[in-house]
């Protein structure tokens, strides 16, 4: 791998640009402050944004054309569990980011990040969800134009994030204080290898250095940045079932009894899931939850010149990062940002 760098640049003086999109999100949030200690400028992109960019409408490539002036890396971490008349995965997952991509390519922003998640694709019903084809579709048109020379793309894909704001990570640790564990079937058998949303945060700063460091360098050997898809898993595969023990046994509970709902039941709420919009849990959840969602451990130290955080740390790595973000510590922005856009 090539990401040593974790400045971007000693040569230029003016701090580089980065349009991150989706840095309101839960993993955008914590990429926008990796990229601001990381010496970058970041110009967020979203509905709240100023000006509010909506992937419903930024369909086509002239749509990002003016927020990428000045950029020298533009970061993708928008996406939707749930597929909705309001949020349509096939425009936000899609249509927007590959208008995106085609819009770096033509105005010379070379390197495109790309966060897409794990386990979509294969033969199983995982990769058959809506959210699995439409992801796939905005990878492939990355590494095709990467491929054609015009993009530095990456697409990472994450397995299960942990940290503070994440819709699972809620749940779980919901699940977790609870004495009785009462899972379906799949979170016995399917494995999940839990990653900590700072360190994918400060991957991705990593790998938009490595490039912004490779471009001052233009005529090393090795200046190359890192392209193609990259699975990015943490340290340890375990079931979810074992995960949301560890999650309970880092709050100092006694493990928990567990049980497992009969196939007809877990369906049952899966369908109830599917009429609650804003329900995390829902039968393409349930799909996504049944494949295991595990990857080789070696490319997030290799990243990050240091190991990843455990899934037993993550508790007291979650209150350290609490105790920091008390009153008059600096904490991540929600939408407005120094690098607004032209
Ligand atoms: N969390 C995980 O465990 C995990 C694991 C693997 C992969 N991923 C992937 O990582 C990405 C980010 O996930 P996340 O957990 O950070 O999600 P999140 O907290 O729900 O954030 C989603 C982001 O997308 C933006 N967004 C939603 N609708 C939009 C629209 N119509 N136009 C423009 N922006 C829109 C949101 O901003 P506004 O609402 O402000 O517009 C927000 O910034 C997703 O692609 C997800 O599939 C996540």
């Amino acid at each position: 791998m090539n990401a040593q760098a974790a400045t971007p640049s000693a040569a230029s003086a003016a701090p580089p640009l980065a349009l991150l999109c989706g840095a309101s999100g839960f993993i955008g949030r914590h990429i926008a402050c990796a990229l601001r200690a990381a010496g970058w400028q970041v110009r967020p992109a979203s509905r709240r944004s100023a000006p509010a960019v909506d992937y419903t409408r930024a369909t086509h490539a002239s749509d990002w054309q003016p927020l990428l002036q000045g950029a020298s890396a533009v970061i993708n971490a928008v996406g939707v569990l749930r597929d909705s008349r309001a949020r349509p995965m096939q425009a936000l997952h899609a249509d927007a980011p590959c208008a995106l991509f085609e819009a770096c390519a033509a105005s010379g922003v070379r390197r495109v990040i790309h966060i897409s998640a794990l386990g979509i694709d294969g033969g199983g019903p995982a990769a058959r969800t809506p959210y699995a084809r439409t992801k796939r579709q905005a990878e492939e048109r990355l590494l095709a134009l990467t491929a054609q020379g015009r993009l530095d793309g990456i697409a990472l894909r994450p397995s299960l994030v942990f940290g503070a704001g994440g819709a699972s990570t809620r749940l779980f640790l919901a699940l977790a204080r609870l004495p009785v564990l009462a899972l379906p079937r799949c979170a016995f058998t399917a494995r999940v290898q839990p990653l900590a949303v700072w360190d994918l945060a400060e991957a991705v700063a990593r790998l938009a250095a490595s490039s912004a460091a490779s471009h001052a360098a233009s005529h090393a050997a090795n200046a190359r940045p890192l392209t193609g898809l990259l699975e990015l898993a943490g340290p340890q595969p375990l079931t979810l079932a074992a995960y949301i023990q560890q999650l309970r046994a880092s709050q100092g509970r006694p493990p928990a009894r567990a049980l497992a709902l009969p196939a007809c039941i877990t369906r049952a709420s899966a369908r109830l899931g599917d009429a609650l919009p804003f329900s995390p849990w829902c039968t393409q959840s349930l799909h996504l939850l049944s494949a295991s969602n595990v990857a080789s451990p070696a490319a997030l130290p290799e990243l990050l010149g240091r190991p990843a955080t455990a899934p037993a740390q993550f508790m007291q790595a979650l209150a350290a990062a609490a105790q920091a973000d008390a009153p008059g510590v600096r904490k991540p922005q929600n939408g407005r940002d120094e690098g607004g856009a032209p």
